[in-house]
């Protein structure tokens, strides 16, 4: 039987996985464990695989060709999601590269809870995200794993196959947008965060456009230009597109915030903490991860990203808390405090969008701290106009593992962001200051179904934690793609 390649696998570690509970072991774990005398049996009852995540290291000795097996706990097979596959291979996956292998095998597991397709593509992703390293500017490369070795067993070929591709493009994705992230201000300016979008869409066949700080002027980008003129590093705006040539429906638009470095300008951000300003252009790096993994899934509908980009710095011309831009659609906003950056460079980006058709809007944003406040460090804030869309993005970020909370727009709020000497402030103050931001943003889309993702809370992570890596998530990669990847609406 096929399942016995596990029993035959002759490198340095083999990844198997088990369901809690007390039905029999089915599948490559059962000829593992047979081969370990029972090993794995005797451990899960006594509970120490009972929960997902749950891990047990045995050296085999000579039992099986491996040197070792690492069992990773499913939890519950009822239970089981995507998501939760996802986290326990990343976890695996972490195990390995703890101890310093070369290279592994895994089974493909979870099949009983999920399909072959969608299990192996957890799986593919978990492992790929759980060993994700930021290690460019390392002197060794401690703990990188050679090459993941996965053993499809008896499952059908075609839906591992499938599984594999789908994962290793979804990670790529991910893995680009970490390591935008996680690059250092000095390197990554915005002319650099553009050169690097462009060698991606060249490399993945996607066509690219870029605007001139002559070309924002002439477009009355003030807003962009605004919080740039406090940096000598130039802004960029940038333009990828996918499937738009020849086609009827509107491409779905995704715009990213792309602040490369945010010091809060003028009106100054504390020392603590601000070195993970770095992440402020978290949103631009998930819609280039996300374009990156839709020119390789190819889905039928168009898409466009929208990225302005730029630092927020104080430097001898940065605009000062008072002064009045007036964005590209007309609408002049009194900057009250030049930390309120990040809304002020999607106004223009969300106005250019509008004007090029775009249509729906989602844009990806770190644009506040209060996001944090309200949500915590797990969830990223949704804000819709639009009933149907708002639906689309929650069932995409559920499907794909990522936690997004809605919370309201509502004309309630517009008192607080309403101009004493231009039509609207850049800030609405403390209270619900997630929601006046995404109020803010509104004036900016006319009547596109448009929706807005603050990813402030979950864009940057302390800590190592299931297929997160410490520093840059890469999240609303994957919702992005779900989104994509919908048939086009009618
Ligand atoms: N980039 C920040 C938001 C942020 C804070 C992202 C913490 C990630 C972690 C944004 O530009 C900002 O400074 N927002 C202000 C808005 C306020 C001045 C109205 C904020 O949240 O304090
Ligand atoms: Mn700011
Ligand atoms: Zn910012």
């Amino acid at each position: 039987m096929r399942g016995d390649e596990a029993v035959a696998y002759a490198g340095p570690a083999l990844v198997v996985g088990v369901v809690a509970g007390d039905a029999p072991l089915d599948g490559p774990v059962a000829s593992v464990d047979a081969a370990l005398d029972g090993t794995i049996s005797r451990l899960r009852e006594n509970g120490e695989l009972s929960s997902l995540g749950d891990m047990a290291v045995l050296q085999t000795f000579g039992r099986l060709p491996s040197g070792r097996v690492i069992v990773v706990g499913l939890g519950d097979a009822a239970k089981l999601t995507v998501a939760g596959l996802r986290r326990a291979a990343a976890i695996a996956a972490r195990t390995v590269g703890k101890a310093h292998l070369e290279g592994y095998a895994s089974t493909v597991y979870g099949h009983q809870a999920l399909s072959p397709r969608d299990a192996t593509q957890a799986i593919v992703e978990g492992s790929l995200l759980g060993l994700y390293r930021f290690a460019r500017y390392r002197k060794s490369e401690n703990g990188a794993v050679g090459e993941m070795a996965l053993l499809p067993g008896a499952l059908d070929r075609t839906a591992v196959e499938e599984g594999v591709r789908r994962g290793r493009e979804i990670a790529a994705g991910v893995m680009l947008a970490r390591d935008l992230i996680n690059e250092p201000s000095n390197v990554l300016t915005p002319t650099e965060l553009a050169r690097r979008a462009r060698d991606m869409a060249a490399a993945q066949g996607l066509e690219f456009m870029q605007l001139d700080v002559a070309a924002m002027r002439e477009l009355g980008m003030e807003a962009l230009l605004g919080v740039a003129s406090g940096s000598d590093e130039p802004p960029a705006f940038m333009v990828l597109r996918y499937g738009t040539a020849g086609t009827g429906t509107k491409p779905l638009g995704l715009v990213g915030k792309g602040v490369t470095f945010d010091s809060g300008g003028i009106s100054i951000k504390p020392a603590e903490n601000m070195h993970k300003m770095k992440g402020d252009m978290s949103g631009a790096a998930a819609v280039l991860g996300a374009m990156r993994a839709i020119a390789g899934l190819k889905p039928g509908r168009p898409v466009t990203a929208v990225i302005p980009a730029t630092e927020n710095l104080l430097g001898g011309r940065a605009q000062a808390p008072g002064d009045i831009v007036r964005a590209m659609n007309g609408v002049t906003i009194e900057v009250i405090n030049t930390d309120a950056e990040g809304r002020l460079i999607l106004a223009d980006a969300l106005s250019w969008a509008v004007r090029e058709g775009l249509a729906p809007l989602v844009d990806v944003a770190t644009l506040t701290g209060a996001c944090n406040v309200a949500l915590g460090p797990h969830y990223s804030g949704v804000f819709s106009n639009d009933e149907t869309l708002a639906a689309q993005v929650l069932a995409a970020a559920a499907a794909t593992g990522e936690k997004m909370w809605r919370l309201p727009l509502d004309p309630a709020f517009e008192e607080q962001i309403k101009g004493e000497h231009a039509d609207i402030l850049n800030s609405g103050g403390r209270a619900g200051g997630a929601i006046t931001a995404a109020m803010f943003l509104q004036h900016f889309v006319d009547s596109t179904p448009w929706a807005h993702l603050d990813i402030a809370p979950t864009a940057w992570s302390d800590k190592d934690e299931g297929e997160n890596s410490k520093g840059g998530t890469g999240v609303a990669v994957r919702t992005l793609i779900a989104l994509a990847e919908e048939d086009a609406r009618g």
